[in-house]
C-alpha cells in the first residue's frame, strides 16, 4: 500500500513537471497550439515537425503605444498570446510608453516579477509591501536604469518630464496578467456593492457613485 502510494506520488509529480514546465524545461521548446484540445497549465504544444521561425518571432515593438487616454500610458505586451513560442519559457516581455506626466497606474502581475528598463525619459516608480508594514519603495529613474517589481505587489510608474518616456520590461511568465487595483475595485462586472465599498474605503456613498461611474 504504502509503495502504491509513492508510485502515486511520483506519477502525479511528474505530471506537475509537465504540467508546469515553466519550472524546469523537459524539451527545446513547446510553441503553443491555440486550437490543440489538451488543457494543461499553458498551451499545448504544436508538432514540433510544424514549427516556423515566425512562431518564434513578434514584430513591431518598435511602434510606440497610444497614450491618448485619460492616464496617459499604454502598455503593449508580448505575451504568449501574441507570440506562440513563449509557452512553457517562463518569460514576456513589454513596452510602456508614457505622455508627458503620463501613469501607468498602480496595479499588479499576479504570476510575474517585472524587470523594468528606462529608455527614454525620467520617471518615478514604486511598489508597495504587503501587510502589516506597506512600505512605499520608489525611486526616481534616468534613462539606463534597471527596477524590480517583486511578484505579485502593486507597483506603478510615473513620467516627470515634459517629454515622452519609454520603457522595457521583462515578465517571469509567458501569461503575467496585470490586474489594475482601479479598473478591479470600481470597474467590476457585476459592480462589487456601495456597501462593501464604502465600509472598505470609509467614505460616502456618492463617492463611491462617482469612482464606479469612471472604471
Ligand atoms: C507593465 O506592466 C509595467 O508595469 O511596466
Ligand atoms: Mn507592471
Amino acid at each position: 500500500m504504502a509503495k502504491q502510494l509513492v508510485l502515486l506520488s511520483l506519477v502525479a509529480l511528474s505530471f506537475c513537471n509537465f504540467a508546469f514546465a515553466d519550472e524546469q524545461a523537459l524539451q527545446d521548446f513547446c510553441v503553443a497550439d491555440p486550437n490543440g484540445p489538451v488543457r494543461v497549465n499553458g498551451l499545448a504544444c504544436k508538432n514540433p515537425m510544424l514549427v516556423q521561425a515566425n512562431d518564434f518571432l513578434f514584430s513591431g515593438l518598435n511602434m510606440a503605444g497610444n497614450t491618448s487616454n485619460p492616464v496617459g500610458s499604454k502598455v503593449t505586451l508580448v505575451n504568449v498570446a501574441m507570440l506562440p513560442g513563449l509557452n512553457t519559457l517562463g518569460i514576456a516581455m513589454a513596452r510602456v510608453d508614457y505622455a508627458p506626466r503620463g501613469l501607468n497606474p498602480p496595479h499588479l502581475h499576479p504570476r510575474a516579477t517585472e524587470i523594468f528598463t528606462l529608455i527614454e525619459g525620467s520617471v518615478l516608480v514604486g511598489f508597495v509591501t504587503s501587510n502589516p508594514e506597506n512600505r512605499l519603495i520608489s525611486k526616481i529613474l534616468q534613462k539606463g536604469d534597471v527596477f524590480v517589481f517583486p511578484k505579485g505587489l502593486i507597483h506603478f510608474q510615473q513620467n516627470l518630464g515634459n517629454g515622452h518616456a519609454m520603457a522595457i520590461s521583462g515578465l517571469s511568465n509567458q501569461n503575467p496578467g496585470i490586474v489594475t487595483v482601479a479598473n478591479v475595485v470600481f470597474g467590476s462586472n457585476p459592480d462589487i456593492s456601495s456597501e462593501v465599498l464604502t465600509k472598505a474605503f470609509q467614505v460616502d456613498k456618492h463617492i463611491i457613485d462617482q469612482l464606479q461611474s469612471k472604471f
